[in-house]
């Protein structure tokens, strides 16, 4: 299937400007000895072999990845059997659940230094290494912007949770454990003790949350070899695709067939498609559309909710179902969800793909073989799966995760309202997290059960990266009489694991002028999800009026940076819905092929 006339012979491999290079002989002699210098030998680097790096995403701060340090093992035996060099290097590490402000500060500072390995080294070819949240997006953008032969690996999630008979999905357990504790049913033991039960072995988080979405969508972009993404980590199909990894990159640098290959506009659309029958992460249309726009294509979140909304969820995996990455490997997995996709004509089946096949070739004969865990199309969880994109006098775009609206929000929000899919609500507002949790108790706020949290401070300007906070809960009051979620807005972000319906993403965000700053408690605001209007209620002239008063001001303030890269992230930092990528570097695409070694 891969353009055969591009084919690649030893000569012209990237490597040999580093090793084999008579123009610049010092160069050769230096790179030579000192990479010789811990046994790789003359032949090896000079004999015309594909140098492959393999891109270490784990390590002891990085626990979703950690297995990798073992996988790698039999990726690099790959690589030497199919005739090529491995040449192992860490990744910047990034840890969803650890790293403070927030882990998203880091896929731009990740996807930097991928960057500046993949051009500034001897690789020919790369095998990413991922499985926490960023590490695939930054992997994914990194490729496209180098555009090296570039395969992904995922780790593979860790297997289910259980406790007492049930499953318990990690990162979700947490949202409902913490209404518990605030409810005063368990205490900080046993709060700490149910947690742990939800993460049992080496692997990434085991509902679809963002990181199984994304290596899921590594996947179906076709960046990975078919039906990987979903292995579970500690199974013996992960280290064997790990093998199989590294043959095939070794085979991929001859074919030369690079990221941006198979990174296509029909390659994206799929990925949203998929992604809305998964019940996938509402952090994916930032890393999607992130990546595309390293790969040169506008996609925008008109694009998913064009493509996606329709989109029936076929993936019974929590949050937005009741399974776990167990039983989703075992009916299926990826390939069994295109396989129904592709059937009912949603998906573009010609897409390429790494191993050099089209998406439709890769899962034949691929139908699920758990109908209860991975639905058919015409028997799905819930009709209609994917994002709404919302707009109004406030902000330009923000999303909406329809699939995990409950019966009982329904009820009170939207059944007893004149038009059954649109409500009011008074709103109380919040200028970050610390704010929401200093006051969210306090009863001279009112807040009851009709209204509305605002978060706004939390974009990747307010909160450096954007933080994962828009999803409140309510105050302890509420959650005592049952009340266990208000709508919220805001221009943060909310964990992938969260099954609360939130309306999130607001772009642009509070401290870059979006409207969220002009908001104050006791406002209405109209949300009508039929024409996907979100709409303060009070005058234009109010509006404007607001406006002057905090530009008199000075702005919305938010805190200072702690760091440098916060500081410069905080500079080329695009909105959410643009990707969160740093403004100016869409102008490196295909930077390997543009501009060669000197
Ligand atoms: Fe790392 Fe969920 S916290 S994968
Ligand atoms: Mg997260």
């Amino acid at each position: 299937m891969t353009d055969n006339t591009r084919k690649i012979t030893p000569e012209r491999l990237r490597s040999r400007w580093w090793f084999d290079n008579p123009e610049h002989p010092g160069t050769t002699a230096i790179c030579i000895e000192r990479y010789m210098n811990y046994g790789i030998t003359l032949d090896e680097l000079t004999s015309g072999k594909p140098i492959i790096g393999v891109c270490q995403s784990g390590s002891d701060l990085t626990p979703c990845n950690r297995h990798h340090i073992e996988l790698v093992k039999r990726v690099k035996d790959g690589i030497r059997a199919a005739g090529g060099v491995p040449f192992e290097f860490p990744m910047h590490p990034i840890h969803e659940n650890a790293r403070r402000p927030t882990a998203a500060l880091d896929r731009n500072l990740a996807y930097l230094g991928l960057v500046e390995v993949l051009h500034g080294y001897p690789l020919d070819g790369v095998v990413f290494t991922t499985g926490c949240d960023k590490t695939t997006p930054a992997a994914l953008m990194a490729g496209a912007t180098v555009n090296i032969p570039a395969i992904v690996l995922s780790g593979g999630p860790m297997l289910n949770g259980w406790r007492d008979n049930e499953r318990v999905g990690s990162g979700t357990i947490i949202w409902e454990l913490r209404k518990r504790l605030a409810a005063g049913d368990i205490d900080y033991d046993e709060f700490l003790a149910r947690g742990a039960d939800s993460a049992p072995s080496v692997g990434h988080c085991n509902t679809m949350g963002t990181a199984s979405t994304m290596n899921s969508m590594a996947e179906v972009l076709g960046m990975s070899l078919p039906g990987s993404a979903m292995i579970p980590a500690p199974y013996k199909e992960r280290p064997i695709v790990a093998y199989q990894t590294g043959e095939r990159i070794v085979e991929m640098v001859w074919e030369d067939l690079r990221p941006l290959d198979i990174l296509t506009r029909e390659a994206f659309e799929n990925a949203i498609v998929v992604c809305s029958a998964l019940g996938g992460s509402t952090n994916a249309p930032i890393h999607i559309n992130a990546i595309a726009r390293h790969s040169g294509i506008e996609l925008t979140n008109d694009d998913w909710q064009a493509l996606g909304h329709e989109i029936p969820l076929l993936a019974n995996v929590m949050p937005a179902g009741a399974y776990l990455s167990e039983e989703f490997h075992r009916a299926g997995g990826v390939p069994a969800v295109v396989h129904e996709l592709l059937a009912a004509g949603r998906l573009n089946g010609d897409s390429l793909t790494v191993n050099g096949q089209t998406l439709a070739a890769n899962v034949q004969g691929c139908e699920t073989r758990d109908t209860e865990v991975i639905r058919r199309y015409d028997n799905p969880l819930v009709e209609h799966a994917g994002f709404l994109n919302l707009k109004g006098n406030l902000f330009d775009s923000a999303l909406m995760k329809t699939s995990v609206i409950s019966r009982e929000f329904r009820r009170r929000f939207l059944e007893d309202s004149e038009d059954p899919n649109a409500f009011e609500s008074k709103v109380v507002v919040f200028d970050g997290s610390e704010d929401y949790h200093a006051r969210i108790d306090d009863p001279e706020l009112g807040i009851d059960e009709r209204t509305l949290l605002v978060m706004r401070g939390a974009g990747p300007v307010g909160h450096p990266g954007g933080a994962e906070v828009v999803n409140m809960q309510p105050p302890e009051a509420l959650i005592r009489r049952g009340i266990e979620s208000l709508p919220c807005l805001g221009d943060g972000r909310q964990s992938g694991t969260s099954g609360s319906p939130s309306i999130l993403n607001a772009s642009p965000e509070a401290a870059t002028g979006g409207g969220l700053a002009l908001l104050e408690d006791g406002d209405r605001l109209r949300i009508d999800l039929t024409s996907g209007e979100v709409r303060l209620l009070v005058d234009d002239s109010e509006i404007m009026a607001r406006r002057e008063r905090l530009e008199k001001a000075g702005g919305y303030r938010y805190p200072d940076h702690q760091t440098p890269w916060q500081e410069i992230q905080r500079g080329l930092v695009e909105p959410l819905d643009r990707g969160m990528i740093l403004t100016t570097a869409t102008q490196y695409r295909d930077v390997a092929r543009r501009s060669p070694p000197r």
